[in-house]
């Protein structure tokens, strides 16, 4: 069955599937492939486009999947190739895509690539990863190579008794980094994708994109000029510049050839993680159907002035000609629902950031979970299993481990949510008697009927998946509108951020003209928001109106 359009990648709305936390199928408490299958009727009734899955790969699991050991096999805690060609046709059946999470940066150390290479300097693997000399050796202790930092902690290099030489790992020392400028690996890994492109699937997530080359010569980072205060100083990935331990030339005749690979099909596509970089770097990155992750938005609170500034600033680095994505929350940050408002505001927030999400000019990412508000969940000290968390506590995490956002979805009122027989790998969230799936479908007020309205919205209205971007009223009063226009159709969107009602001048008299008719408003279907050249919101309320442009 062909997907619902070749340009799903820009029109569509991507849907982030944590497999570990999703559905488990064998009571193992570790969610599965059969599981996601199972479970793709209520994506397809949430009405997304595709499914990205983080890594399914064989992995020890240190940095819980993003270690992985094998690229181009399936871990049996996730079920087997032909769970995942089963879960790919199923989707396809459906009209979803399906993106997978590729880890070209690194491997796990147990790769039978990193126990060759560092078994001695002239295996045949030798030169796959970064191996460097000491740059001396002092009271009997080697010197690593130059100042280059782990962003989890500690410094960038550790020894290898066996070859008498460090290796590199931006992430955990059981991470170590590929020498992306061996053609061997490119080889390899491009293969590798071939591999993964004939069983079908519509592309993927590449992991930390930007750091995959570091600088020939390993010159160390200069400092950070002023250096970073409080506790942000305990961290040295932090004190420096990174100009030479990512981000170089070549990343960009890489990303060429794999792009290339990936477009031999039609309606196929990628998205980038940036590591680090400025969102203005990241914005020359992105191109027709590679996408680049932007999470300037997903760092601002829950206010008017913030979220303008980081649309403007994000709207200026891509400009009309590049095509954003838009993230509230991921893997790997504290998650909408509960970092933008607890307590009785929650679910009302949560329909309005929906609406944020939904409506920005960008191919939305929206994390599972999400749809039913699901929030970060508290874990206490011994339970926690994210890696830098666990190592570097106090000193990195101090008040937050990526456990918090991963807890498993409830999709019944159910023992454990219905997401296991067994016991979950990660504690459930406490409030899953109400918030869960089966009882959300069942309420026409809940965070999940409202997505589906409006993602349905969304779909009906070409102006919300492709139109351009202008304010209608930037901030004022604590209100965000902004117009999307499309050829033949125009959509007002205003989101009121406050707790209290407010009343919205449609000042721009090219937008007072037009006859707006009311398409979605997260309080309910028949709000007729609009009086003359006023709206009227209730607090907390974001709405969605439509209207017709002469072409
Ligand atoms: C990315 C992933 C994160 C992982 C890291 C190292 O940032 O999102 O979860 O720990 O890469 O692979």
């Amino acid at each position: 069955m062909p997907l619902r359009s070749a340009d799903w990648w820009q029109r569509g709305v991507i849907y982030q599937v944590y497999p570990r936390s999703f559905a488990d199928s064998d009571g193992d408490g570790v969610g599965d492939l059969p599981g996601i299958t199972a479970h793709l009727d209520h994506l397809e009734a949430l009405g997304v486009d595709a499914l990205w899955l983080s890594p399914i790969y064989p992995s020890p699991g240190l940095d819980v999947g993003y270690d992985v050991s094998d690229h181009a096999a399936i871990d049996p805690l996730f079920g087997t190739m032909a769970d995942l060609d089963r879960l790919v046709a199923e989707a396809h059946d459906r009209g979803i895509a399906l993106i997978l999470d590729l880890v070209l940066n690194h491997t796990s150390d147990q790769h039978a690539w990193f126990e060759d290479s560092r078994s001695s300097r002239t295996s045949e693997h030798a030169d796959w990863y970064l191996w460097r000399d000491p740059a001396g050796w002092r009271r009997g202790k080697p010197i690593p190579p130059n100042n280059w930092q782990s962003l989890f902690g500690g410094g960038a290099w550790q020894w290898e008794p066996r070859r008498e030489q460090f290796y590199m790992h931006i992430f955990l020392v059981e991470q170590p980094d590929l020498n992306w400028r061996n053609p061997a690996v490119r080889t390899a890994q491009l293969d590798m994708i071939r591999g993964w492109l004939a069983h079908g699937v519509d592309g993927f997530r590449l992991d930390v994109y930007d750091a995959f080359f570091k600088d020939a010569s390993f010159a160390s980072n200069p400092p950070l000029v002023p250096q970073p205060r409080g506790l942000a100083r305990l961290r040295g990935w932090n004190r420096q510049l990174h100009v030479n331990d990512k981000d170089q030339p070549e990343l960009h005749d890489f990303l060429a050839e794999l792009r290339a690979i990936v477009d031999e099909v039609p309606g196929r596509m990628t998205v980038g993680e940036p590591l680090e970089v400025a969102p203005q770097i990241a914005a020359g990155h992105a191109g027709p159907r590679h996408l680049i992750f932007d999470f300037d938005l997903l760092k601002q609170p829950w206010k008017a002035d913030a979220l303008a500034d980081a649309i403007d600033e994000r709207e200026a680095a891509f400009g009309p000609s590049r095509w954003p994505a838009v993230v509230l929350s991921n893997h790997d940050q504290p998650r909408q629902a509960t970092r933008y408002a607890r307590g009785p505001e929650r679910d009302a927030v949560a329909k309005a950031a929906a609406v944020l999400l939904l409506t920005l000019r960008g191919t939305p990412f929206l994390y599972y979970g999400e749809e039913i508000g699901l929030g970060d969940i508290h874990v206490p000290r011994k339970e926690i299993v994210d890696p830098p968390a666990r190592r570097f506590w106090p000193f990195t995490q101090l008040w937050w481990n990526r456990d918090q956002c991963r807890a498993p979805m409830p999709w019944t009122d159910g023992p454990n949510g219905g997401f296991t027989t067994g016991r979950p790998w990660l504690r459930m969230a406490p409030d899953l008697a109400t918030r869960n799936v089966a009882s959300q479908s069942a309420d026409p007020d809940s965070v999940l009927s409202a997505y589906r309205r409006l993602l349905a919205v969304r779909r009906a209205l070409i102006a919300l998946q492709t139109g351009s971007f202008r304010w209608v009223v930037r901030a004022r009063g604590g209100v965000l509108a902004y117009r999307r226009d499309a050829p033949g159709e125009a959509v007002l969107v205003a989101i009121n951020l406050n707790a209290e009602p407010a009343t919205v001048a449609l000042e721009d008299p090219a937008t007072a003209a037009l006859t707006w008719q009311p398409a979605y408003s997260t309080v309910g279907e028949d709000r007729t928001p609009l009086d003359g050249a006023t709206l009227d919101l209730l607090p907390r309320e974001a709405v969605i109106l439509r209207a017709p442009l002469s072409v």
